[in-house]
């Protein structure tokens, strides 16, 4: 049987994952560097510099393997175990969601907020995940505290790894807990609620690739694909400051049922949806009371 000769250096080898890479990849030729990068433990810009470094045969081995896992349909940032997320580098395992960039939109809109309303403020990131959202706000404002609450313990170890990471744990609190439940309506207001929770209708999930690896926990919004943006609506008023702000992450088609469902628990806060950076509607924006009369 013939086989394809293993590659001998560096530009043999990104020249070779490209190839190999060109269906099962979004972006060949960038997801080829990364991953030899990530093989021979170097920067992407040691691999340009270097492209007749020879490489190891346990090198080629492993770059090998790894190629079969990424044409099987695993994604890069689990083979990898870290991804990046609103410039930070974050630890990644099958247990939590990929970071999205759609969601630095979440985060660019909370920071901005915050940078208008100085001081330590409280804050609270439902369904953390990996912690993308938690950590970049603590890491980004360093006043402000964050609860970061998810059903999923294994979740909650990435996001501890995360936040240690980062240098935020000390102001990053992580809660095992469903939505906002344990937290008492009785304890200190919320300046700012943010979310980003399953919202993809259930039955369209089969049909994504993203459910044969992503955790089905952090994507299954039940029918509409609101079930729990429904329900953190419901417990989100007795927990958000007059004044404060909630975002929360939405699927493209939600927009209208979820302002809609928004007002029905906000019925005095101003109440928009942001786009993402495809023009899709996205972002779910709550100033809760603004136009309360004093
Ligand atoms: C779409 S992922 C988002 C993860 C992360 N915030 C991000 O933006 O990448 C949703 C997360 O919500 C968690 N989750 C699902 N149901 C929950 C519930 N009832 N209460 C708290 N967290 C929940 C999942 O475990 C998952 O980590």
């Amino acid at each position: 049987m013939l086989r394809s000769a293993r590659p001998a250096n560096v530009a043999a080898a990104i020249a070779h994952a490209r190839q190999r890479l060109a269906q099962a990849c979004e972006i060949p030729s960038l997801d080829a560097q990364v991953l030899v990068a990530h093989l021979l433990d170097k920067p992407r810009a040691w691999l340009l510099a270097h492209p007749e470094e020879a490489l190891t045969s346990a090198q080629a081995e492993a770059l090998e393997a790894a190629l079969q896992r990424l044409e099987s349909g695993e994604p890069l940032p689990y083979l990898l175990g870290h991804w990046e997320f609103y410039a930070l580098d974050f630890t990644i395992t099958a247990a939590v969601l990929i970071p999205r960039p759609e969601t630095e939109l979440l985060v660019d809109t909370a920071l901005t907020w915050l940078k208008t309303h100085p001081g330590p403020r409280r804050a609270a990131d439902v369904g953390t995940g990996s912690g993308c959202i938690a950590v970049s706000l603590a890491h980004h404002d360093r006043e402000l505290t964050v609860i970061a609450s998810d059903l999923s313990r294994q979740a909650l170890w990435v996001a501890r790894q995360n936040a240690l990471k980062h240098a935020v744990l000390e102001r990053v609190r992580l809660v095992q807990m469903d939505l906002l439940t344990a937290l008492a309506t009785r304890d200190a207001p919320l300046d700012l609620l943010c979310a980003n929770l399953p919202y993809i209708p259930r039955n369209t999930l089969a049909a994504l690739p993203v459910s044969r690896w992503e955790p089905r926990a952090a994507l299954d919004g039940g029918e509409d694909g609101l079930d729990f943006i429904r329900r953190l609506l419901e417990q989100a008023p007795a927990r958000l400051k007059p004044g404060g702000l909630a975002l929360l992450e939405i699927e493209a088609g939600q927009g209208e049922q979820a302002v809609e469902l928004a007002h029905q628990a906000f019925p005095l806060a101003r109440i928009q949806v942001l786009p993402d950076l495809a023009g899709h509607p996205r972002l779910l924006v709550i100033e809760s009371q603004v136009f309360r009369r004093k």
